[in-house]
């Protein structure tokens, strides 16, 4: 989330990270902090304080790095309003408990692979959690919105009947983009 928006600060209002993990939610918050000034300001002392304590030309180069984004952001519209928050994606009230209004018009998710991380929280029972998930993120996003799924691409689960805008791999990443409007139907 934090890449994205450093690299399309210009098409971007608000960006909200969720998880069920509080972890991850923690990690998130850290590292949204990079889609402001002051919080790559930070990230650059805090480097260029490791340089001169390890004696590694390494972290004073990242530092830089940092200024640089630092300025770019600057240059494409300043801080983004960026929020990390606990939700399961499985829990529609949950979710719109979290959304801004108005709701948002991109969803991105990186689905668990089942190695490091799996799903958690209310579970289907019916071992369809791709289709919970698209069913409650459609209960709560505007037609016109957006879905983006990532995963393993023997997990991708969909099938057929589910209309993609685009679907496609990358090495053994396979990516669904739906549209709200079209996927309420079928999820
Ligand atoms: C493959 S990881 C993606 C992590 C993140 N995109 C990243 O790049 O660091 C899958 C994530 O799904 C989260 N997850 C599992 N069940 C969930 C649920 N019911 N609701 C929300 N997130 C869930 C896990 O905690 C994990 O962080």
């Amino acid at each position: 989330m934090t890449v994205v928006g450093l690299l399309r600060r210009e098409r971007l209002r608000y960006v909200l990270a969720t998880d069920v993990a509080p972890a991850a939610v923690a990690l998130a918050g850290r590292n949204l902090a990079l889609l402001t000034s002051a919080g790559l300001d930070a990230r650059a002392r805090e480097l260029r304080r490791r340089e001169v304590e390890h004696g590694k030309p390494g972290y004073g180069e990242a530092a830089d790095a940092a200024d640089r984004l630092a300025g770019q952001l600057r240059t494409a519209g300043g801080d983004i309003t960026a929020v990390a928050g606990l939700a399961d994606v499985f829990n529609p009230t949950a979710l719109a408990a979290l959304l801004p209004a108005p709701a948002p018009d991109l969803v991105l998710t990186d689905l668990p692979y089942d190695r490091q991380t799996s799903w958690q929280g209310s579970v289907p029972s019916d071992g369809e959690p791709l289709r919970a998930m698209i069913r409650a993120l459609c209960g709560v996003l505007d037609d016109h919105a957006v879905i983006a799924v990532t995963t393993e691409a023997r997990k991708v689960s969909l099938g057929p009947d589910v209309r993609a805008l685009q679907r496609f791999r990358v090495g053994t990443r396979a990516a669904f983009i739906g549209r709200v409007g079209q996927l309420r139907a079928v999820a």
